[in-house]
C-alpha cells in the first residue's frame, strides 16, 4: 500500500515531542516524511533535513511557503499530511492555514490558545473533506482502549467516581534552581503556553482520559490552583472537583512540582459493581476490582481483551510496548481515516475532544480566580 506523504511543522533538532512524532509515524508503516518547517530557525531546520536524508527542496522557511510550494506540486509528489508539533500560540494558525489549503492534519495539543480559536477550528474541520486528530497520545495504549470497552459494556454497574492525576517533578529544577530562569521554558510563559502551564500541559490530558475511556462529560469543574512562587505567572499545581452527568462526582489533581514524579498519569474508575484502574508509567496492566472476587488483571495480546484493545498492540503478549506504539496507534486510525478505511470507534483524538479540553482548561483557570467557585463547561 502506498505511503501517506506527510509533513511536519517544528520537531527539528532538540525538540521533544517532534521526534516521537516521526517514531509512531513509521511503526504503524503508513506513512513517509517528505518535508516541512522544521524549525523557528530555518537554518536549524535545513541542518535537520540533512540529518533526516530528505530533499532539502521540501524543507521550507514558513507554513506559507510549504502551502504555496506543495499546492504547486501534482497530487502524486504532494504531501498529504502535516502533523503540527510546535508550541501551543501557533497550533490554531497553522491547523487553520493547512486545513483550508486541502492537508489532513495532526495536531499536538492543547488544540489552540483559547476557546474561541477551538470553535472556530472545529467550524473549519466540521466545512472541509480533511482528518484532522489531535495527539492525545494516552489514548492509544491498548489498555486504555480495554478499560474503554469494559466501561461501555457496564461491566462497573453505576459508576460513583472517578479520580484521575497527572504528577510531574521537572518543573522545580527551572523554578528552584540557578542555571535557567523560567522565562526560557516556554510551557511557564503564557505568551507560548497560553493561559495554564499545569492543567494546559497535562491536567487536559487527565480531562481527556476521563472523558475517553467513561464516555461521561465533565459538566463543572471547581479549582484550586498554585502557581507555587511568586514569580511564576502561571500555576504549576492544582486540584480540580469534577461535576459528571448523572451525579457522578471526581477529581483531577495535577502537578509539575511533585519532585521524583515522571510522568505519573493514573486513573480510576469506580463503580457499583467493579472498579477499573490503571497508570500510564506501567501502561500494559489494566486492574479490575470486585468486592467479591479476587483482582483481575488485563494485559495487551490476549484474545480475552475487546476487538478494539486487540487490534491496538503491536508484538505478542510479554513484550512491553509504550509510549511509541501509542502514539502509533493514532497514526494509525489517522491514516485509516485518510483512506476512507472502517475504523474503531475511538481510534484518535478528534476536534470535539480539542474544543472539551480547551473549554476544560478556561473552566478551571476561570474557577480558580473566581474565589474558587464552581463553573460549567
Ligand atoms: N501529546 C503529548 O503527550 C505531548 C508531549 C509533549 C509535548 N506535547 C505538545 O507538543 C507541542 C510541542 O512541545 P515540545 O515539548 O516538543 O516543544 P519543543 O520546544 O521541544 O519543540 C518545539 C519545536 O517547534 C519549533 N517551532 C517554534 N516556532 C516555530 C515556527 N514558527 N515554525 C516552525 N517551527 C517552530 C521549534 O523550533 C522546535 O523545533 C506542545 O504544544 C506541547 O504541549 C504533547
Amino acid at each position: 500500500m502506498q505511503k501517506i506523504k506527510l509533513g511536519m511543522i517544528g520537531g527539528g533538532l532538540g525538540a521533544f515531542i517532534g521526534d516521537a512524532h516521526r517514531r509512531a509515524s513509521r511503526i504503524c508503516n503508513d506513512y513517509q516524511l517528505i518535508g516541512g518547517v522544521f524549525d523557528v530557525d530555518f537554518e536549524k531546520g535545513q541542518e535537520f533535513a540533512k540529518q533526516q536524508d530528505l530533499d532539502l527542496n521540501r524543507c521550507y522557511a514558513t507554513v506559507d511557503s510549504f502551502i504555496e510550494s506543495e499546492l504547486a506540486l501534482s497530487d502524486v509528489d504532494r504531501i498529504q499530511a502535516v502533523s503540527i508539533v510546535t508550541p501551543n500560540m501557533l497550533h490554531y494558525e497553522f491547523a487553520s492555514k493547512l486545513l483550508k489549503a486541502g492537508f489532513h492534519v495532526i495536531c499536538e495539543k492543547p488544540m489552540t490558545f483559547t476557546v474561541e480559536e477551538a470553535l472556530d477550528l472545529k467550524n473549519i474541520v466540521d466545512s472541509s473533506n480533511q482528518t484532522f486528530a489531535l495527539t492525545h497520545t494516552y489514548t492509544g495504549y491498548p489498555m486504555v482502549r480495554q478499560m474503554k470497552e469494559i466501561v461501555k459494556s457496564g461491566a462497573l454497574g453505576k459508576i460513583h467516581r472517578v479520580d484521575a492525576q497527572y504528577y510531574q517533578g521537572w518543573v522545580n529544577s527551572i523554578i528552584e534552581g540557578t542555571g535557567s530562569g523560567i522565562t526560557g521554558v516556554w510551557r511557564l510563559d503564557p505568551k507560548y503556553a497560553g493561559m495554564s502551564s499545569c492543567m494546559g500541559d497535562i491536567g487536559v490530558h487527565a480531562f481527556n482520559l476521563i472523558e475517553y475511556t467513561t464516555g461521561l462529560e465533565i459538566s463543572s469543574v471547581l479549582s484550586d490552583l498554585n502557581p507555587v512562587k511568586e514569580n511564576v505567572q502561571l500555576d504549576l499545581d492544582g486540584t480540580v472537583l469534577l461535576r459528571m452527568n448523572d451525579n457522578i462526582k471526581g477529581v483531577i489533581r495535577s502537578s509539575q512540582v511533585a519532585a521524583g514524579e515522571e510522568n505519573n498519569l493514573t486513573i480510576g474508575i469506580y463503580g457499583s459493581e467493579a472498579s477499573l484502574k490503571w497508570s500510564q508509567e506501567d501502561p500494559n496492566f489494566l486492574y479490575m476490582l470486585s468486592d467479591t472476587e479476587p483482582t483481575k488483571v488485563y494485559k495487551p495480546a490476549h484474545g480475552y481483551n475487546t476487538e478494539f484493545a486487540e487490534a491496538s498492540h503491536v508484538m505478542p503478549s510479554g513484550h512491553p510496548e509504550g509510549i511509541y506504539e501509542a502514539l502509533g496507534n493514532i497514526y494509525k486510525g489517522v491514516a485509516k481515516s485518510i483512506r476512507g478505511e472502517e475504523s474503531f470507534d475511538g481510534e484518535f483524538p478528534t476536534v470535539e475532544d480539542g474544543v472539551r479540553g480547551m473549554k476544560f482548561i478556561k473552566s478551571v483557570v476561570e474557577s480558580n480566580s473566581n474565589n474558587n467557585s464552581w463553573i460549567d463547561l
